[in-house]
């Protein structure tokens, strides 16, 4: 049995998404679902796919006693799915290759600090770019910049908007991120 947890802090769509596609895997188990914004959608979904949420507070996140309370969780991945804070150094090194996360543009390029959900998609349309997409990666500790597993890319049309954009790299994240996640617990 492969053990995940699930960061979140918004939307959840992909902790829906990934829920979904391991449903009936009874090899893989979401044994929970951490979150920082008690505003979260994905609060409502996590519970309606019948996972326990446990919210966080920035001072818990950054303690030693959240890597010891993980710990006991016996966990085989953490996936940030839409995760908005960095992670601590003593999280990080607790989990080598075993923290994915999903970034909704090609890195290196409109990755780091303040690059996040709708601010990437802006900046993309802003600077006329021909391709975005996704990028799945490891994650190290330095944000955005972990070894990358896996990208998919799209065009941008001429009159592409920051919300066109965005649904388009939703698509991918659909598409790619379980089957990214399967790949990483399995070695396939
Ligand atoms: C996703 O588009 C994900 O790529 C992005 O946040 C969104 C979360 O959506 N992540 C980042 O920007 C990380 N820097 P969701 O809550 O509906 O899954």
């Amino acid at each position: 049995m492969k053990r995940l947890s699930i960061f979140v802090s918004g939307n959840g769509t992909n902790l829906q998404r990934i829920a979904e596609y391991f449903a009936n895997n009874k090899e893989v188990e979401i044994v929970n679902v951490v979150c920082n914004n008690p505003k979260a959608y994905a609060i409502e979904r996590a519970h309606r796919l019948g996972i326990p949420v446990r919210m966080i507070t920035k001072a818990e996140f950054n303690s030693p006693e959240f890597v010891q309370e993980m710990a006991v969780l016996k966990l085989d991945l953490i996936v940030l799915a839409g995760f908005l804070w960095k992670i601590p150094a003593g999280l990080i090194q607790a989990y080598p290759r075993q923290i994915v996360n999903i970034h909704p543009a090609l890195l290196p390029k409109y990755g780091g600090k303040g690059f996040y959900g709708e601010h990437v998609h802006e900046a993309v349309v802003a600077a006329k770019e021909a391709f975005s997409g996704i990028t799945i990666h490891y994650v190290n500790e330095i944000y955005d910049s972990g070894e990358i597993i896996l990208q998919a890319h799209v065009a941008l049309d001429e009159k592409e908007t920051p919300d066109s954009l965005a649904a388009k790299i939703h698509q991918l994240e659909q598409a790619y991120f379980p089957v990214a996640i399967e790949q990483v617990l399995f070695r396939r």
